[in-house]
């Protein structure tokens, strides 16, 4: 089946025509960072007529970079949620109206679930799987049975850990999303230099905390503030990164034992993040688990991942009803009930 994918859930805009739900055709991403930057973070207002200027070229790029035509096209995917609901209704709107012309299905996606299947762009993972997914939005672990099949095992009770990445970031001076940033700086610190929290570290549970992280660094900078370039700067960024890494590592290494899963996927902005890739390697070496982190290009959004999940809903008659509306909010646990 060859599949249009369209996300707009936050601050980019992507098309992406992918084959089978394994191969991608092409992908194109416009990101809005540079507009947001100015203001700090994302301006909902702004994302949404930002994605409506960018949607119908982004989509006629992907078509021209795959050498396909609307005609070519079988069904199309598309982030119903959770994100800005503005910024989704472009994307949703837009798919709608695509296959309303063209005659073909429509298939509402979870942001969440194009992540969690993106290594499947590059090779297949077998079920079951655990999967931890960080991004700006989302610090969760589930338990995957399949398609559709997800049990949630752990959560942020408050910032997620790309969340914390760019708040700390901000504290520091730096731009949005700093995320990045703090990877790159941290490079060059000394990550035994200054002791941070270790958030939720030992409370028994798999859920994760990371507001209190930020609240520390914030205390340290008034106290010590930091320049940038500087190897004081470096020094935190490296602090930072070690107690966010080890904390993800450790809730990680518990859910493992827990569940007793022999693969791991890790997917989301912050897996583009070098000391988590390092760390995670490290982890499924020790444990024996077969690990799938995505390439960094597809860690990040896109609307390739969508086309995984989108492909298998399709292929196995799941359509979304022209009716749908996109919802900003939405539990990845009840899945199952809304595609049966
Ligand atoms: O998945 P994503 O592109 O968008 C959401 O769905 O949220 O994730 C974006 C997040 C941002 O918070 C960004 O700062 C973070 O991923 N991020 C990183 C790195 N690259 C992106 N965080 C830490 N280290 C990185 N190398
Ligand atoms: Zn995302």
């Amino acid at each position: 089946m060859l599949l249009l994918a369209i996300e707009t859930s936050c601050d980019e805009t992507a098309a992406a025509i992918v084959r089978d739900g394994r191969e991608i055709i092409s992908s194109v991403i416009s990101s809005q960072v540079a507009i947001h930057a100015a203001y700090g973070g994302v301006v909902p207002e702004i994302a949404s007529r930002k994605h409506l200027e960018s949607l119908a070229p982004v989509v006629s790029q992907a078509l021209k970079d795959g050498g396909v035509g609307m005609e070519d096209l079988e069904g199309v995917a598309v982030t119903r949620g959770p994100g800005l609901s503005g910024a989704l209704l472009v994307g949703f709107s837009a798919a709608k109206a695509i296959a309303v012309a063209l005659k073909i299905p429509f298939i509402g996606v979870h942001h969440i679930e194009g992540h969690l299947f993106a290594p499947f762009l590059e090779h297949t993972v077998d079920f079951p799987f655990l999967a931890l997914v960080v991004s700006g939005g989302h610090t969760q672990l589930y338990h995957v049975e399949g398609f559709g099949h997800y049990t949630t095992l752990g959560r942020t009770v408050d910032d997620a850990a790309g969340e914390a990445y760019d708040k700390c970031a901000k504290i520091m001076g730096m731009p949005y999303p700093g995320g990045i940033l703090i990877d790159r700086m941290a490079q060059s610190g000394n990550p035994d230099a200054i002791r941070l929290p270790r958030p939720l570290l030992r409370d028994g549970t798999l859920n994760f905390s990371f507001s209190g992280l930020k609240t520390a660094v914030l205390q340290q900078t008034m106290k010590n503030p930091v320049s940038i370039p500087g190897q004081a700067a470096d020094d935190l960024c490296a602090s930072f990164q070690e107690a966010v890494c080890h904390v993800l590592a450790a809730k990680t290494e518990a859910a493992i034992l827990q569940t007793g899963a022999a693969r791991l996927v890790v997917a989301g902005g912050v897996a583009c993040n070098s000391g988590l890739r390092r760390r995670m390697a490290d982890l499924c070496k020790k444990l024996g688990v077969e690990l799938s982190i995505p390439t960094p290009s597809l860690c990040g959004d896109n609307a390739a991942m969508l086309a995984v999940p989108g492909d298998y809903y399709l292929s196995h008659g799941h359509v979304s009803p022209l009716s749908l509306d996109v919802t900003a909010t939405w539990d990845m646990d009840i899945i199952k009930e809304s595609i049966t």
